[in-house]
C-alpha cells in the first residue's frame, strides 16, 4: 500500500520512508537498562538493553550464568517467585510497561515463557498439558487451536500415557505446543536444544521457525547452542555477566571473528569456547 502511495504522490516518499523507520523503531518488546537483583543483594542484570522486533526470532546467546534465564524471567514476571526483582530500568511490551505486572496478567497480555528444562506436568497426559496452556483464555477457539497445534506435533496425538514418559524431544515439543495454546504474541524460549540430539535439535528448531512464519508469533530464543540459534534467528544479542556485549543481524554475528572463534568455534565444543571468554572480553575492550 505504501508503495502505491509513493508512486501516486512522489513528493511524500520521504514521509512514507520515515513512517517505515518509525515502525522499525518501535519493537514489540524492549528492555531498557534493566537491573535485576536476587535476595536484595545479588546483582545479576547490570543495565541490560535489548529490542525484539515484532515478527522476529531474536536470539539471546551467552555462557552459563550470563543471566539469560534471569532476563526471560524478568520479562515474564516469574522473577518474583525466586525472590528476584527488577530494581532499575524498564520493560516495555507493545508500548506499555510490564515490569512490576503480575505474571498471570503478563500471560493475558500475550507473553508466554517456555521454561528451561521444559516443566511439563509429568503425570498428566500430553493433551491435558496442552489444555493447561490455554488457562488464560475464555474464548471458544480452544478445541480448534488444539487441532492446529497438533498439526505441528503429530506425534503427541499418539501418546496417551503420562507426559513424563515422553522422550526429551517430545517433551520439548509439548512445552512449545502448550505455549501456543495460550495464543501468545511473544514466546520466550529458554534453551529448547537442551539435552536433545543434534537431529532433534534440527527438528525442534525447524518447528520453531515454522511457527514463527505461519502464525507470526514473535520469539525471543535463549540458547547456549549459538550455531542452532543463529540458523533460525533474524538477529541476536550476546550477553556476558548481565550485560549485552554484542548485537546485530544474524549475518553480522555469524561473520564476526570473535563470535566465530568463541561461540561457533570447533565442532560446537562449548567448554573449549567458554574457557576462552576471558580473552574474548580482553580483546573486545580494544575494538
Ligand atoms: N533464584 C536465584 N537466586 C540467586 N541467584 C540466582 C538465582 N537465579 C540465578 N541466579 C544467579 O544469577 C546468575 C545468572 O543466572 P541465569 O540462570 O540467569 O544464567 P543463564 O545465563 O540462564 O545460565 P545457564 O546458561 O547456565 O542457564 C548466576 O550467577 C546465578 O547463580
Ligand atoms: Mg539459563
Amino acid at each position: 500500500m505504501s508503495q502505491i502511495t509513493t508512486l501516486e504522490r512522489p513528493a511524500q516518499e520521504a514521509d512514507v520512508r520515515a513512517e517505515g523507520r518509525a515502525e522499525a523503531a518501535a519493537p514489540l518488546l524492549a528492555l531498557r537498562n534493566v537491573e535485576v537483583v536476587y535476595d536484595d543483594v545479588i546483582l545479576v542484570l547490570r543495565g541490560l538493553s535489548l529490542d525484539v522486533p515484532a515478527g522476529s526470532i531474536t536470539a539471546l546467546l551467552g555462557a552459563n550464568g550470563a543471566g539469560k534465564s534471569t532476563t526471560l524471567k524478568a520479562i515474564s514476571g516469574l522473577l518474583r517467585s525466586e525472590n528476584g526483582e527488577v530494581t532499575r530500568g524498564e520493560i516495555q511490551f507493545d508500548g506499555s510497561r510490564i515490569d512490576g505486572v503480575e505474571p498471570d496478567l503478563i500471560v493475558r497480555r500475550g507473553i508466554f515463557q517456555v521454561m528451561e528444562g521444559r516443566r511439563i506436568v509429568a503425570d498428566m497426559t500430553p493433551m491435558e498439558n496442552l489444555r493447561l496452556g490455554a488457562f488464560s483464555r475464555r474464548d471458544r477457539g480452544i478445541a480448534d487451536d488444539l487441532e492446529r497445534v497438533l498439526t505441528y506435533f503429530p506425534r503427541l496425538k499418539e501418546r496417551t500415557g503420562a507426559a513424563g514418559y515422553l522422550s526429551g524431544g517430545e517433551q520439548q515439543m509439548l512445552a512449545i505446543g502448550r505455549a501456543l495454546m495460550a495464543r501468545p504474541r511473544l514466546i520466550l524460549m529458554d534453551e529448547p536444544s537442551m539435552g536433545l540430539s543434534p537431529l532433534l535439535v534440527k527438528e525442534v528448531f525447524g518447528i520453531i521457525r515454522q511457527i514463527n512464519r505461519d502464525l507470526g508469533v514473535t520469539i525471543l530464543l535463549v540458547e547456549q547452542n549459538a550455531r542452532a540459534a543463529l540458523a533460525v534467528a533474524d538477529r541476536g544479542y550476546i550477553m556476558e555477566q548481565g550485560k549485552v556485549v554484542l548485537d546485530g543481524s544474524v549475518e553480522e554475528l555469524r561473520s564476526n571473528e570473535d563470535v566465530k572463534e568463541f561461540y561457533l568455534g570447533g565442532a560446537g565444543d562449548q567448554r573449549k569456547t567458554f574457557k576462552n571468554l576471558k580473552s574474548f572480553k580482553r580483546r573486545k575492550r580494544w575494538i
